[in-house]
């Protein structure tokens, strides 16, 4: 074994991807979640791609006993990938002291706990959220951080400066803060995937539940952007090449290769993509139309971002690969195992 991992959301929808990811190269991987926006089943999907069924603890990260418990019972953790966040744009304005206690009590236990027990790195799950409109595209990490339009992405900030603040205090711990785009697709196993919690949010599970009858439509909001075609921009990376960067960030803290005790990456595929173009190779990918209108903007959208990758590609040697139209073929195998087996 490579060494123990403490993978927090585990059974969500990155979290899952990664823990395939992790067990493929080689890592011991334990799981907390407390299973509030994702199923116990997904161990199940985890266990037939890889063959190996991840140690998982059902619990809360917000509570330090259940996470000293962890710890105690599973020694030797040397790294943390931290996904256990609330995520919900939305709801985030509705109930903002939820977002503020659950995303950052998670991380400060988790690092108030890393140096009593050895454990040497964090990567954490951080947004381009944190960007807000950029004044350019493609952003890379050295764009300014922008006002926050939402408790949810405040606390992706708040969260990106306590652990540079602790470090900065000297602290015995090292950490990669990865700013994800827009993450989409599923395995292409289709054993695991997104599994949204009532009616979805977020473009693609509106979109794939709309192909498959569920929705009657999908709403694109807004077609009078300042872009080509008048719909929002978006750079719409893979899940399992996010899944993989997550594997190699680790393995760089781990294995010292790096004298830098806290780095930031952008991951993206570079290329940006808008709503309707999408659709588009949703449509050409799998042969199924996806009925949609045009209606007003959603309040608080971005207009256009994506990704400048470089400094992901060359340093950490990672890339996103996995073409569009076979993401989005992997959204609708993933839409119709759902359908197969009668959860959707
Ligand atoms: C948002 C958050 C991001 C968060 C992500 C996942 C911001 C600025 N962005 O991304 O930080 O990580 O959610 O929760 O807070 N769209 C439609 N019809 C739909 C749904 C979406 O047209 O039914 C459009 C949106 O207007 C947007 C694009 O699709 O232009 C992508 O939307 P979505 O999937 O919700 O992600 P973001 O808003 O980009």
């Amino acid at each position: 074994m490579k060494g123990k991992i403490l993978v927090t959301g585990g059974t969500g929808y990155i979290g899952s991807h990664t823990v395939v990811e992790l067990q493929n190269a080689g890592y011991d991987v334990v799981i907390i979640d407390n299973l509030s926006n994702s199923n116990i089943e997904v161990l199940d999907g985890i266990e037939k791609i890889t063959g190996v069924r991840p140690v998982f603890v059902k619990g809360d990260c917000t509570d330090l006993a259940t996470l000293t418990k962890l710890f105690e019972d599973n020694p030797g953790i040397n790294g943390i990938i931290n996904f256990a966040a609330s995520k919900a744009v939305g709801e985030s304005v509705q109930k903002p002291l939820l977002y503020y206690y659950n995303n950052l009590t998670t991380l400060i236990n988790l690092l108030k706990l890393m140096p009593q027990y050895g454990t040497k790195g964090i990567v954490f799950s951080s947004s381009c959220t944190v960007y807000g409109e950029p004044d350019k595209n493609p952003v890379d990490e050295t764009a300014p951080i922008k006002k926050a339009t939402s408790p949810y992405g405040n606390t992706k900030q708040i969260s990106e400066e306590i652990i540079t603040d602790y470090i900065n205090s000297g602290a015995p711990i090292k950490s990669i803060i990865l700013r994800y785009f827009n993450p989409v697709g599923a395995h292409p196993s289709a054993e695991i995937g997104e599994l949204p919690n009532g009616v979805p949010q977020n473009l693609i599970p509106y979109l794939t539940q709309t192909a498959i009858g569920i929705r009657k439509e999908l709403s694109v909001f807004g077609d009078d952007y300042n872009t080509p075609d008048g719909s929002c921009i978006r750079d719409f990376i893979n899940v399992v090449d996010l899944a993989k960067a997550h594997v190699t960030a680790l393995a760089r803290m781990l294995e010292d290769k790096s004298e830098e005790k806290l780095e930031i990456f952008n991951l993206g595929t570079g290329v940006g993509l808008s709503v309707l173009e999408l659709i588009n190779s949703f449509e050409r990918a799998t042969g199924v139309k996806v009925p949609h209108k045009i209606v007003g903007r959603r309040s608080g959208d971005i207009e256009k971002v994506w990704a400048e990758p470089k400094k992901a590609n060359e340093v950490l040697g990672w890339k996103a690969t996995t073409s569009i139209d076979d993401t989005m073929r992997s959204a609708w195998n993933w839409q119709l195992k759902l359908r197969e087996r009668g959860i959707m």
